[in-house]
């Protein structure tokens, strides 16, 4: 009869994968927390240049002593920027990732896997970032199961699997740049996706379709990855059932199986009885450092009375834009708090004008960058100004709060049109000749007026559904052990 230390299992050993952009580390290292505290083994594996800005930022998601759970590093293979706190050029991280970061990789997993006596127990699993598909074949190396992490939305995921048939049906590659402005992005309606609404061409991903040549890498690199995510273990979405439940219904008769997880912070806070683990809950994985005295500053403002602000890791405005947005918030007349990223405006940053910070004073905190989870879940904050990243538009919903919608590109006019026609959430600002008058108006509305009031009302349904979700017994909280007994540890 075989002794019980001969069939216990070794601990699972999952190696994470992120895309190298701040929309994609949160989620995974959540999902990394959250596997480490049911018992895995983890490396978290960020590129050469985050790790560095991880450390300089305090990020202590970087240097943590937590036991079991180790940081390693592989090049992206891009010449480190002029400017090295800035965003990345993400399509530059695509096609270069692909190219450069594979082999570092496989070089990591068979040191991993060394068999040293101080060796970690051997990789069992691989997880990567759905941008990031290429690593699959690291996971078929070792004969480990590949799993796909989305972080953005479910329709998001339909979206590009469908880029292939737009290329098929002739909408892609366009057939000149005057496309790409001279309004055939609202149109058409294509109504053959399945799960989701009529989309138009604007919908879909901008960097991978806004192209006139057949064989654009990103393009090439996108239809690629649609066809070798096919082959994944699983796919894993940060997304909740109750949130996208049509599309869902649709992946789930076509694709590998998958796993909706979300909301993965609101998951992650879950209580736990761990001590180690509840440690993980306020660590941090920014790439800029936070300022945390906005917390203390909207201590002091009534509920609901602030309008926050916040475009995330990687949108520019012009120039005009910031200065249409800076007055439009002051001429709202309510509070605000507006992060203003070092990076966040194209080409020469002029410094807002004097006037401005004397017509604001009392009423406006500008800063950085923030704690923006905490900042969605606090009391005084009343709505959300946002660019509809996914993360942000998720925590929005977790916290309860009603978006006024600027998005600017990849998925985010598709993450737009769920909150303001599917949700009932948001208003759509339209972003690109934003006027300052008309912006101010749409902050009162939304912060004081009777749509406001329709908008935050559903918004706080949302909030106890993705409670329900996280909650012992919930979707997600289900999901999340399936995951691991049938495909990561099965
Ligand atoms: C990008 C894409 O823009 C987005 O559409 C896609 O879904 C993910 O990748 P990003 O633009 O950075 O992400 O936006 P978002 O998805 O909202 O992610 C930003 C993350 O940074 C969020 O988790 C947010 O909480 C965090 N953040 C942002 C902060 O912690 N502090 C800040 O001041 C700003």
């Amino acid at each position: 009869m075989a002794s019980a230390a001969k069939t216990q299992k070794p601990t699972p050993h999952a190696v994470c994968v992120p895309f190298p952009a701040q929309g994609h580390i949160n989620p995974m290292l959540k999902l990394a927390f959250l596997l480490h505290r049911k018992g895995f083994h983890i490396t978290f594996v960020h590129t050469e240049y985050n790790h560095n800005r991880l450390l300089k930022t305090g990020g202590t998601a970087a240097v943590f002593p937590l036991p079991d759970f180790q940081f390693a590093t592989i090049p992206d293979g891009l010449p480190p920027p002029e400017n090295e706190d800035s965003t990345q050029d993400i399509r530059s991280l695509c096609l270069s990732t692909r190219e450069h970061s594979l082999a570092p990789l496989n070089e990591l997993i068979d040191r991993l896997n060394g068999g040293h006596p101080r060796s970690p127990p051997p990789v069992s699993c691989v997880i990567a970032d759905m941008h990031m598909w290429f690593v699959l074949d690291a996971a078929d190396r070792i004969r480990v199961p590949g799993v796909l992490l989305q972080t953005s939305c479910a329709g998001d995921f339909m979206c590009n699997k469908n880029i292939p048939r737009l290329v098929e049906k002739g909408f892609v590659p366009f057939k000149d740049e005057s496309s790409f402005t001279n309004g055939h992005l609202d149109k058409p309606q294509i109504d053959w996706v399945p799960g989701i609404f009529p989309l138009r061409l604007k919908d879909f991903c901008n960097f991978v379709i806004q192209t006139t040549d057949p064989n654009d890498a990103l393009l090439q690199f996108v239809i690629a990855g649609t066809s070798r995510s096919s082959t994944a273990a699983a796919i894993i979405i940060n997304t909740f059932d109750a949130l996208e439940q049509n599309v869902l219904s649709a992946l789930s008769t076509m694709s590998p199986p998958i796993y909706t997880v979300g909301s993965l912070h609101l998951l992650h806070n879950q209580p736990s009885e761990n001590m180690s683990d509840d440690a993980t809950k306020s660590m941090r994985s920014s790439l800029w450092r936070e300022d945390a005295s906005v917390l203390k500053w909207l201590d002091s403002k009534p509920e609901n009375s602030v309008i926050y602000v916040n475009f995330g890791s990687i949108a520019v405005l012009t120039q005009h834009q910031l200065i249409e947005l800076a007055w439009g918030l002051a001429g709202s007349e309510r509070n605000f708090v507006w992060i203003v990223r070092p990076d966040s405006v194209r080409g020469e940053n002029a410094p807002l004008p004097e006037e401005f910070w004397a017509e604001i004073r009392g009423r406006g905190f500008v800063a950085g960058w923030c704690p923006q989870e905490e900042v969605l879940g606090h009391a005084a904050v009343g709505g959300f100004l946002t660019h509809c990243g996914w993360n942000s538009l998720l925590e929005s919903v977790c916290g309860g709060v009603p978006v006024l919608c600027w998005p600017l590109f990849a998925d985010q006019n598709v993450n737009c049109r769920y909150a303001c026609e599917e949700w009932g959430i948001g208003v759509e600002v339209k972003g690109g000749d934003v006027k300052r008058d008309e912006l101010g108006i749409l902050v009162r509305e939304l912060m004081d007026g009777e749509r406001g009031e329709i908008l935050r009302k559903r918004a706080a349904e949302w909030k106890e559904k993705a409670a329900a979700a996280v909650a012992c017994g919930g979707s997600s909280c289900l999901n999340l052990d399936r995951l691991i007994t049938e495909v990561l540890n099965a």
